[in-house]
This record gives C-alpha cells, sequence and structure tokens, in this order.
C-alpha cells in the first residue's frame, strides 16, 4: 500500500502547484487588464472612440468603451469616425496589436503621433483590457472623402492655419 500513498502524495503535491499556478496567473491577467483600463482612461482613447465620453464627464458605462463613434470629424481630410477598437482588437492577436500601434499613421484627429510612442507594456495591457471587454457594438461609420459635409452629427475643423 506504500505506493499508492507515495501516488496520492505525488497527484496532492501536483494539484497543489496546479492551484498555485492558476492563482497567480488570475493574478497576472487582473493586473495587466487593470493596467489597461488605466491606459485607456488618461491616454485619452475614450475620448473620442467611447460614444458620448467627453460631453458626459467620462459617464459612459464602462460596458460601451472603445466601441467607437458615430460623430463624426469633418475638416480638410474628408470626414473620419473614430474607430470600433473592440472589433478591431478581436481579430488582432498581442503581437499584431503592438505592432499595429507602434507603426499606424492615420488622418485627423486620431493622435496616433502618439500611440506610436506608446511602450509595449502599456500597448499589450491596453490589448489584453480589449479583449476583456470583448467585441461588441458596431463597426464606425465609413471615411468620407474631402469636400462632402456629413448629414449626420459632426465636429468641424477649421481649414488650417
Ligand atoms: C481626438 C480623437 C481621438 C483620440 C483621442 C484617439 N483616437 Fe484613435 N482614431 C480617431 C479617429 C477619428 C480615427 C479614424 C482615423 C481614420 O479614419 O483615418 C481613429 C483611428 C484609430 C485606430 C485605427 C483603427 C483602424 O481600424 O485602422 C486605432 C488603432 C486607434 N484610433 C487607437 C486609438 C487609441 C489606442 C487611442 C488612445 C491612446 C486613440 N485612438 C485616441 C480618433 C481619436
Amino acid at each position: 500500500m506504500k505506493v499508492l500513498d507515495y501516488r496520492r502524495l505525488g497527484w496532492g503535491a501536483m494539484g497543489l502547484c496546479l492551484c498555485i499556478s492558476s492563482v497567480l496567473a488570475g493574478e497576472v491577467d487582473q493586473a495587466l487588464i487593470d493596467r489597461g483600463r488605466y491606459v485607456a482612461a488618461v491616454s485619452g482613447c475614450n475620448d473620442c472612440h467611447t460614444p458620448g465620453y467627453a460631453q458626459n464627464d467620462g459617464q459612459t458605462p464602462e460596458a460601451q468603451w472603445l466601441t467607437g463613434d458615430r460623430l463624426g470629424w469633418y475638416g480638410p481630410w474628408g470626414t473620419t469616425y473614430p474607430s470600433n477598437l473592440r472589433l478591431l482588437a478581436a481579430q488582432l492577436d498581442e503581437s499584431q496589436w503592438i505592432a499595429m500601434a507602434r507603426n499606424l499613421k492615420s488622418l485627423p484627429p486620431m493622435p496616433w503621433f502618439n500611440l506610436n510612442r506608446m511602450s509595449a507594456e502599456d500597448s499589450r495591457a491596453l490589448y489584453h483590457y480589449l479583449r476583456f471587454l470583448g467585441p461588441a457594438g458596431e463597426p464606425a461609420p465609413a471615411y468620407q472623402p474631402p469636400g462632402v459635409e456629413p448629414q449626420s452629427p459632426h465636429v468641424t475643423f477649421p481649414a488650417g492655419p
């Protein structure tokens, strides 16, 4: 019966290891998600990519964060709409997201030059936060070329300095 005892001991120890490692993994994920939530809030992504956020003092419920916006930004570049970042993250893996964020160039008023400077750690946290939120909402309306003033609500930029 000694053999059986050893086996039991082995399984018990293995179970304990698995339990500890899953607790640690859980903690790491939670920390990453919390950091991503923080990055989204303080780096301004919600201001444009979350409906109503800039107009309601940041009170949009988290369930709608980063689902994009139908408010157009009309200027000499045409009309752009803040993309649905939750749908975008759902299509990319972590390394694709980080590379996209580092190399993105887009039209105003997206501050792509700021996003390009985001650290890989913050970018990774933002990605995992977006994946944690999960895909939701609709794709943003399509870009419209210059000279066509949108009929739907939009912000108008001056022609330039
Ligand atoms: C001032 C408004 C504004 C802010 C702030 C802003 N964005 Fe954007 N973003 C936009 C607009 C508008 C577009 C669409 C640009 C275009 O069509 O070329 C866009 C596009 C993007 C895209 C490209 C999406 C695609 O489908 O290709 C990414 C990624 C993105 N933003 C991420 C972010 C992140 C991350 C933050 C915060 C660090 C952020 N944006 C902050 C307005 C903003």
